[in-house]
């Protein structure tokens, strides 16, 4: 393979220039062409791309976001917009593609390779961890220590008022931003959708950390939560419990950016060079993530099908922690 084109998709992520900045430099080391496309498969489709060089890539591994800019596609999802963009990379002479992105990323790249010929790996980026065949996906830690970062600042604010808050992160279908960060920060309560969520439950604790003269409460709810978003299950304790005086903070999109932790640049580079490796190799169809340390291959039928499992011991010692 001579020619390789890379993308973003879906919710940028830290990490995601580590991870470009990677592929485009093992992919000059192994003498191939790298085309940047810009805007995800929007800009697949438009044949919106460049070739890019060594240089192209300085300075970026620090940086947030990500330099070839992101995009949900809905033209993508037809098959003459998949056409389109297959054609547009059969027009340069590019044979592979490497798709930086999520589950539905890899939906699409497994529908271009399989209907149009054009050979997909990927990386997995996203902040939300949901990816199954890889312990971490490119930003999740950034984001982690970004909500510990704020959630610390509430608990000063909180304590010194002896208030009750309710602090949303992201998370639409999975909880693991918000069960890690929840322990980190010492939440006196996690919520995830991957768990029913009993209001009076909820209350019932509220009410023991009230008569041991908690002076503060910090409730971490992540979006997807069965009970709603944070102004619901607050307005909904509300209504029982009014010892303390209830917020509502919800961290929203600033969990998406920021510089990249040292383990997401570590990811980046790691999960890129091995995609472009792969690429070369004759491998395609395939995620390539990190289990236990070590490079694993999961098939994109797999990883899009299963969901990474949230860590039950985890939830556990979050339980067996916020008394
Ligand atoms: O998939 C990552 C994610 O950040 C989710 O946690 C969140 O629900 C969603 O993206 C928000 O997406 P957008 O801002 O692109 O609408």
């Amino acid at each position: 393979m001579k020619k390789i084109a890379l993308l973003t998709s879906g919710g940028d992520s830290p990490g995601m220039n580590a991870c470009i900045r990677s592929v485009v430099r093992t992919a000059v080391n192994h003498h191939m062409e790298c085309w940047g496309v810009y805007s995800g498969y929007e800009g697949l489709i438009n044949g919106d791309m460049r070739k890019m060089d060594s240089s192209d890539v300085s300075n970026i591994i620090q940086r947030g976001g990500t330099i070839l800019k992101s995009s949900r596609s809905k033209e993508f999802r037809t098959e003459e917009g998949r056409k389109q963009a297959a054609d547009n990379l059969k027009a340069k002479g590019i044979e592979g593609l490497v798709v930086i992105g999520g589950d539905g990323s890899f939906q699409g790249a497994l529908l271009l390779e399989e209907e149009q010929g054009i050979k997909c790996v990927g990386v997995p980026g996203t902040i939300d961890n949901d990816l199954y065949g890889t312990d971490f996906t490119l930003g999740f830690d950034t984001a982690v220590n970004t909500v510990v970062e704020c959630v610390d600042k509430i608990r000063d604010t909180a304590d010194a008022h002896n208030r009750l808050f309710f602090v949303e992160v992201m998370g639409k279908d999975a909880g693991f931003i918000a069960l890690r960060s929840g322990i980190s920060v010492g939440a006196e309560a996690i919520l995830l959708p991957e768990t029913e969520t009993y209001v009076d439950q909820l209350i019932e604790k509220l009410e023991r950390g009230w008569e041991r003269h908690k002076s503060s409460s910090i409730i971490i709810v992540a979006e997807g939560d069965d009970a709603g978003g944070a102004y619901e299950v607050a307005a909904k304790v509300k209504k029982k419990f009014d010892h303390y005086e209830t917020k509502v903070t919800v961290l929203g999109h600033l969990q998406r950016g920021g510089s990249p932790s040292a383990n997401d640049r570590l990811l980046g580079s790691t999960l890129g060079h091995a995609a472009v490796k792969a690429l070369k190799a004759g491998l395609s169809m395939e995620m390539v993530g990190q289990i236990n340390g070590d490079i694993a291959f999961t098939p994109f039928k797999q990883a899009v099908k299963h969901h990474q499992e949230i860590n039950w011991n985890l939830l556990e010692l979050a339980e067996l922690l916020s008394l």
